[in-house]
């Protein structure tokens, strides 16, 4: 049974945690049918829709990668949650927190049951905005995720090895692997998001006047 899925769309932004530990049970097809659904409805600049959804279950693709992931976390993200301090709305305890689950996802990476990875037709030279026209579809899934009571991370470390990781995919060239959505059932609970707040990171008009409104 789905945990704690639902249908608010606020509820679930608002408690769509990153879920870094999933138990490797086996999601149905039909529920990760929905959630391609999902991405598929996003907006994509002229419409182009370049997307690609590779749905990858080979555990042996799944390790390939990993070695890069945990790889990338040896060489700058472990040292970097190591030395940087917490973001806002966090504190040390949290960040800590974080920081562990980061480095669990990291070695367990491989074992969640499907993972999605969002790819673009996107040419030999992406540009700056180019990005713009996958991020959608990858926020929209990660919703459906959380709708649907399954646990997912917003993925991306993988790129810093990116060649070689899109090789391992079978991408050919002119596409490229923008985000890897790791999912399965999470082991713990949805809970309230830790954001500073709103005002420091809102202006009005002119950057750095307040908005009335808020
Ligand atoms: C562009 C982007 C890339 C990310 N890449 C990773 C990643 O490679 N590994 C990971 O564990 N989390 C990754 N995250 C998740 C963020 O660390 C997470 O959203 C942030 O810590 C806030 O977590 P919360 O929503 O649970 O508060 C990424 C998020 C974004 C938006």
């Amino acid at each position: 049974m789905p945990a704690n899925p639902t249908n608010d769309l606020w509820e679930s932004m608002s408690t769509m945690r990153a879920m870094r530990r999933l138990k490797p049970d086996p999601v149905p097809d039909e529920l990760i049918n929905k959630i391609l659904q999902a991405g598929q409805w996003a907006p994509s600049g002229g419409n182009t829709q370049r997307w690609r959804f590779l749905v990858v279950k080979d555990p042996e693709v799944k390790k390939k990668v990993q070695v890069y992931y945990k790889r990338l976390f040896d060489e700058s993200v472990g040292p970097r949650y190591a030395t940087s301090p917490p973001p806002p709305g966090s504190d040390a305890a949290r960040y800590k927190r974080q920081h562990a689950a980061v480095e669990y996802l990291t070695d367990h990476y491989h074992e969640a049951p499907v993972w999605i990875v969002a790819c673009l037709e996107d040419g030999e030279n992406p540009g700056r905005t180019t990005g713009s026209s996958i991020y959608g579809a990858v926020q929209n899934m990660c919703l459906a995720t959380r709708a649907l009571g399954l646990g997912t991370t917003l993925t991306t470390r993988h790129t810093g090895y990116g060649k070689e990781v899109d090789a391992i995919f079978g991408l050919p060239s002119g596409a490229h692997s923008y985000a890897i959505l790791p999912i399965g059932w999470p082991m713990g609970n949805f809970g309230k998001l830790g954001r500073g707040p709103l005002k420091e990171v809102v202006y009005g008009d002119r950057w750095g006047q307040p908005f009335a409104g808020l």
